[in-house]
C-alpha cells in the first residue's frame, strides 16, 4: 500500500456505486438523537461486516499461497499425455500451502504436517496436485482420516488441544508410525514454506498417448534446499510472529525473490504392482529410490501475490479429482475417498457455484449441464439437457480413462500385504539410515518433550513399545528420556491436574 498525501481520492460509493456523504457520521436526528433507519450506508457496514467470515477449512485451516508457472524442463512423454508436462509447455498455477490440524489465526511454526496443493490452469482444465510435504500419511483407510483429524484438534468438555489424545490415537495405529517418525524429526517444522519440498504422498496413473499406463508418484524438491527449525526456535517464533511463513512468503515474492521447486517423478511400469515388495498403493509407504529412480519433468516458480487473500486463496478451491486427460488415479483407496470429500467440502463452505470464482475457474471453456444455484455468474444457454438434437455439447467417448482390473466379494478388509509390508519397517530404515547422529538426537528429544506434555501412564507405555518396535535402542532412549524428565513424578500426576481425562478412563 502506498500512502497517499494529496487530497485527490476517488469518491467511496455504496455497493451499488451511488457516492457516499460521510466515512465517519451516521446519520441522526440532531447531534445527540437517534439514529435512523434510512442509513442504508451505515447498515450496509454493519450487514457486510457480519458476514464478512466463511467457514474455515475444516483440516488446513490456516495457510496462504501464490500464483506462478510450471515449466517442462525434460521430456516425460513417453509416461503422459497431460499437457503441463509435455516438451516445451508452460503452465499457470496458483498455490496454497498451510499447516492441517490449528485453525485460521494459529501459529505457522507448530509441528505439523504441511500442506503443498497446487492448482494447474491446463488447456484441458483445471489439475489438482494436493499434496502435502511428507511422501506418507498417518492412516491408510479412509475409515479412520476423520477420526485422525479429531484427535489432533480439540477435546469436547475443554476445547483444549490434547498430547494424550493423540498418542492415544497414533499408538492405537500402528500404521501411523512412518509418518509420526517424519513429523516428530527436523522435518516436523520447516523453516520456512519455500525451505521444504512437496510429494503427491499417492500414487497416480499416467497414460501416454498410446494409452499405456503407470504408477507413478511426484516429489517437488525446494530449490531453495530444506531447512528447518528446532523445536525450541519453533516455540520462539510462534510467540515473536505466529504468521512467520506467511509473511515469509509474501516477501520474498514482492521483493523479487520467486521460489522455485524442480519436479521429479518416480514411475513404476503398471505390471510391477502386483508383485513388487511393498504395496505401492499403501499411503504409509514410500518406493524406496533405488527401487524407482528419480526423474526431472520441470519447475515450479512462485512469482505474484495475491492482492485479496480471501477472493485468491481463501476461496481457493482444491479437489483431488481435478485429473485431466493423461492423469488418473490408482487403487489407494484414501485417494479414491479424497475425490469425493472435497468438493462437497466447498459446497459447504463457498456455495454450489464456487467454480465461478475467478481463481478457481479454468482457462478453458466450460461447457458442463450444471445451472442455477446461488451466485451464478456465468449465463447458461438452452439446450439444458443431454441428449439433445439442438447443437448441446456432447460427451466425447475418446476420453475414456483407462482404469485397473478389481473383483471380489465386497468385504471390508485391510489390504493385501506384500511381501516386505509392515508398519515398522520404512519407519526404521529413516532412523537407521537416513538420520545422522544428531538427527537421531533430536527426533529423540522432540519425542520426549511431546509426550511429557500431559501424556497418561498408559499410553506412555504403549509410545515406549511403538518406538522399540520402530527402533529398539530409539525407544529405550524415549522412555530413558521421559522418566529422567519426569523425575520422580507420580505417574497419575497428570490424571489429577486433568479431570476430565480421568473421569473419561474411569468410564472406560
Ligand atoms: P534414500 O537414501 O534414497 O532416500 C532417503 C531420503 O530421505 C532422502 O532422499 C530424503 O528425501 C529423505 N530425508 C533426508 N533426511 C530426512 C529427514 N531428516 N527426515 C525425513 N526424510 C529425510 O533411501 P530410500 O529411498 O531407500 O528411503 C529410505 C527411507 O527414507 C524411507 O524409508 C523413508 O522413510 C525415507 N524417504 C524416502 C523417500 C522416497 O520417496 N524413497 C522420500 C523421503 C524420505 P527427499 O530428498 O525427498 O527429502
Ligand atoms: C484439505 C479431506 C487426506 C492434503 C482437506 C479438506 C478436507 C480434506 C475436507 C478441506 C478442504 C476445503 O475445505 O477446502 C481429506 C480426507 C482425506 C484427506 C477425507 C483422506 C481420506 C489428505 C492427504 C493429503 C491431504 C493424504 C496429502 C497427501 C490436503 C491439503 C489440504 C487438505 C493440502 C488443503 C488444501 C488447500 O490448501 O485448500 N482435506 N483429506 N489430505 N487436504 Fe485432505
Amino acid at each position: 500500500m502506498t500512502h497517499v498525501t494529496d487530497q485527490r481520492v476517488p469518491p467511496t460509493t455504496t455497493d451499488a456505486g451511488i457516492p457516499v456523504e460521510s466515512d465517519e457520521h451516521s446519520l441522526t436526528v440532531g447531534a445527540g438523537g437517534p439514529i435512523l433507519l434510512q442509513d442504508s450506508y451505515l447498515i450496509e457496514q454493519m450487514a457486510q461486516f457480519n458476514r464478512e467470515r466463511i467457514p474455515e477449512r475444516q483440516p488446513h485451516a490456516k495457510g496462504s499461497g501464490a500464483f506462478g508457472r510450471f515449466e517442462v524442463t525434460a521430456d516425460v512423454s513417453q509416461y503422459t499425455k497431460a499437457a503441463p508436462f509435455q516438451p516445451g509447455a508452460t503452465t499457470d498455477l496458483a498455490v496454497r500451502f498451510s499447516t492441517v490440524a490449528g485453525e485460521r489465526g494459529s501459529p505457522d511454526t507448530w509441528r505439523d504436517p504441511r500442506g503443498f496443493a497446487v492448482k494447474f490452469y491446463t488447456p484441458e482444465g483445471n489439475y489438482d496436485m494436493v499434496g502435502n510435504n511428507t511422501p506418507v500419511f498417518f492412516v491408510k483407510d479412509p475409515m479412520k482420516f476423520q477420526h485422525f483429524i479429531r484427535s489432533q484438534k480439540r477435546r469436547a468438555d475443554n476445547n483444549l488441544r490434547d498430547h494424550d489424545m493423540q498418542w492415544d490415537f497414533w499408538t492405537l495405529s500402528p500404521e501411523s508410525a512412518h509418518q509420526v517418525t517424519w513429523l516428530m524429526g527436523d522435518r516436523g517444522i520447516p523453516r520456512t514454506w519455500r525451505h521444504m519440498n512437496g510429494y503427491t504422498s499417492h500414487t497416480y496413473m499416467w497414460i501416454n498417448a498410446a494409452g499405456k499406463q503407470f504408477w507413478v508418484k511426484y516429489h517437488f524438491k525446494t530449490d531453495q534446499g530444506v531447512e528447518f527449525f528446532t523445536q525450541h526456535e519453533a516455540d520462539q517464533m510462534a510467540a515473536a510472529d505466529t504468521d512467520y511463513h506467511t509473511r515469509d512468503l509474501f516477501e520474498h515474492i514482492r521483493d523479487g525473490d520467486h521460489p522455485s521447486w524442480t519436479l521429479h517423478v518416480q514411475v513404476m511400469p503398471y505390471a510391477d504392482a502386483e508383485s513388487y515388495r511393498f504395496n505401492p498403493f499403501d499411503l504409509t509407504k514410500v518406493w524406496p529410490h533405488g527401487d524407482y529412480p528419480l526423474q526431472e519433468v520441470g519447475r515450479m516458480t512462485l512469482d505474484r501475490n495475491p492482492t485479496d487473500n480471501h477472493a485468491e486463496i481463501e476461496q481457493l478451491a482444491f479437489q483431488p479429482n481435478n485429473l485431466v486427460p493423461g492423469i488418473g488415479p490408482s487403487p489407494d483407496r484414501m485417494l479414491l475417498a479424497r475425490l469425493f470429500s472435497y468438493a462437497d467440502a466447498h459446497r459447504h463452505r463457498l456455495g454450489a457455484n464456487y467454480t465461478q470464482i475467478p481463481v478457481n475457474t479454468p482457462v478453458c471453456p466450460v461447457r458442463s449441464y450444471s445451472k442455477d444455484g446461488a451466485m451464478r455468474i456465468q449465463k447458461v444457454s438452452d439446450p439444458v439437457y443431454a441428449p439433445n438434437s439442438y447443437g448441446g455439447p456432447a460427451a466425447d467417448t475418446t476420453q475414456h480413462v483407462p482404469s485397473w482390473q478389481a473383483d471380489g466379494a465386497i468385504m471390508r478388509s485391510a489390504y493385501v500385504d506384500h511381501a516386505e509390508d509392515d508398519d515398522w519397517g520404512q519407519p526404521g530404515t529413516l532412523v537407521r539410515e537416513v538420520l545422522d547422529d544428531d538427527q537421531r538426537e533430536r527426533l529423540v528429544d522432540n519425542i520426549v518433550g511431546h509426550l511429557l506434555n500431559g501424556v497418561s501412564e498408559p499410553v506412555l507405555q504403549r509410545a515406549f513399545e511403538y518406538w522399540r518396535n520402530v527402533d529398539g535402542d530409539l525407544g529405550d532412549k524415549v522412555e530413558a528420556g521421559v522418566r529422567a524428565k519426569a523425575g520422580e513424578k507420580d505417574p497419575k500426576a497428570d490424571d489429577q491436574a486433568n479431570p476430565a481425562r480421568s473421569s473419561m478412563q474411569a468410564k472406560a
